[in-house]
């Protein structure tokens, strides 16, 4: 049973995957939320342990979802459920597809509050109502932005009503063209805002920050915080990847794309953290500041530096459009469904979707207002959404999909789709089975407090136990392998 799925879509361009891809990762994410949570857990110690994150769990995951995508050649409940069929597995595998596309869903009915800020900062910069503030003024005008419901939900609902244009016109005339102007249109206004902070005068401190290890700063939140983030930045176990995986040509190589992509997310994201603590710390600004970092200090820091308006403007373009980017990927596995399996056609889809959407939006949105009060175990819808996808159904999708491709599907599925030599494929199977699986394990029992595992100072411990795991999973892989009804 090895047929091969026809693909519905494919992308055009040659560069067509690896842009959306990178698209979808690079984010408010990397713009917004990178470099704030490193600035709350301490710099260059967090950055190192999210590139550890990245290169030992993120990028093997990303390699077998683009994989489960193309072989599944669907949205992610299909394509798992296909390609667990191909291996004799029941259906009830295709719920891990469910939870990733439920998360993209859930990962965007609060993103859309954050973009929305972006877009109506950059509406704030173009029509000069910034102009003269203080930092208190910067913190009433960021509480009043958010006081009312109206004004806020109205750049929530721009944002999702673009989405929904450019997912309801298609793969190809929606999704590739607009990032295909996007994304290198971002880069490099983001190239001359790192430009702007050499020359701020806080770039050599800013280097420092970020790049400096100390140990002290890495507490077991912050590692939690870097495989959360890790998880998020790359846009993964939300059923982006494996749906843009799902468009990719059969000719492409999974593993050079997955680098590329996980490459530039993470280069933009360094970038990011070079063109904001310059400007934060050239003003004597702090940058454990949190969720305020670019919509209260970096804007009152434009105002008082030349051509400052100028460049405030600038990066409210560049992070609305990369906030789009990423907004289209988290929904484009739910309409890929109707469309496909339901038989919705596309455009209805998408709007479907976005009415469904823009109401969950709306308890995020109301989460600063309104429903500020609306708690549970005290966090509003908001903090929950975020929360939940982030913290737990990200790491947890991840984890399902790394030992599936580990374990429980046929190896012939990977070695096709992957096209790797054999010391790489094997280097690759050693990763999804042990490394992937035990970091992520590993940091849920730090995160959770049933052990304090001082993941940092144990490497004897820790290589000592991954030992034991390969030779359980070696001994008890084959017997996982064998097909239930086979
Ligand atoms: N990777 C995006 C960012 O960093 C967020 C994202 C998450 C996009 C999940 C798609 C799916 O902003």
């Amino acid at each position: 049973m090895t047929t091969r799925q026809q693909p519905k879509n494919l992308w055009l361009g040659r560069w067509g995957f690896v842009l959306a891809a990178t698209g979808s990762a690079v984010g408010l994410g990397n713009i917004w939320k990178f470099p704030y949570i490193t600035g709350e857990f301490g710099g260059g110690a967090f950055v190192l342990v999210y590139l550890a994150c990245i290169l030992a769990v993120g990028v093997p995951i990303m390699m077998a979802e683009i994989a489960f995508g193309r072989r599944g050649r669907g949205s992610p409940i299909d394509a798992i459920r296909r390609v667990t069929r191909e291996s004799g597995h029941g259906r009830l595998w295709s719920l891990v597809g469910w939870m990733a596309m439920l998360a993209g869903f859930m990962i965007l009915s609060f993103y859309v509050v954050v973009a929305g800020w972006s877009f109506s900062y950059l509406w704030k910069m173009l029509s000069g109502s910034l102009g003269g503030s203080s930092v208190d003024d910067m913190m009433a005008i960021f509480v009043a932005n958010n006081e009312n419901p109206f004004n806020l939900g109205m750049w929530s609902t721009l944002v999702v009503v673009l989405t929904m244009l450019i997912v309801g016109k298609g793969v190809q005339a929606g999704i590739e063209r607009s990032v295909s102007w996007m994304m290198p249109g971002m880069v490099i206004m983001l190239a001359i805002l790192i430009g702007y902070g050499v020359f701020s005068g806080g770039f050599g401190e800013a280097v420092a920050f970020l790049f400096s290890f100390n140990a002290e700063g890495l507490s077991s939140e912050g590692m939690l915080a870097a495989l959360g983030h890790a998880f998020f930045t790359l846009s993964l176990a939300s059923g982006a990847i494996l749906t843009y995986g799902a468009y990719l040509p059969d000719r492409s190589s999974i593993a050079r794309t997955t680098f590329s992509v996980a490459a530039a997310d993470t280069v933009v994201a360094l970038m990011a953290g070079l063109a904001i603590f310059p400007i934060i710390f050239a003003n004597g600004m702090d940058p454990g500041e949190g969720p305020g970092l670019i919509f209260m200090s970096l804007p009152l820091a434009f105002q008082s530096m030349p051509l400052g308006t100028l460049f405030g403007i600038l990066f409210f373009v560049m992070l609305s459009m990369a906030a789009l980017t990423s907004s289209i990927s988290m929904i484009e596995a739910s309409v890929a469904w109707l469309n496909e399996s339901k038989g919705i056609a596309r455009k209805h889809a998408a709007w479907g979707v976005g009415i469904v959407l823009w109401l969950v939006s709306s308890l995020a949105m109301l989460s600063f207002n309104w429903g500020a009060d609306w708690t549970l175990a005290g966090r509003n819808a908001f903090d929950w959404l975020d929360y939940l996808t982030s913290r737990w159904m990200m790491p947890l999708g991840g984890l399902a999909m790394a030992l599936m491709a580990g374990f429980l599907l046929r190896h012939e599925i990977f070695k096709a789709e992957l096209g790797l030599s054999d010391t790489q494929h094997a280097l690759w199977l050693f990763m999804i089975r042990y490394v992937s699986p035990l970091g992520i394990v590993l940091i849920f029992i730090d995160a959770l407090g049933i052990a304090t595992l001082h993941l940092a100072s144990q490497w004897p411990w820790l290589l000592a136990l991954l030992a034991l795991v390969v030779v359980i999973g070696e001994v008890a892989s084959p017997r996982l392998r064998r097909p239930r009804d086979a």
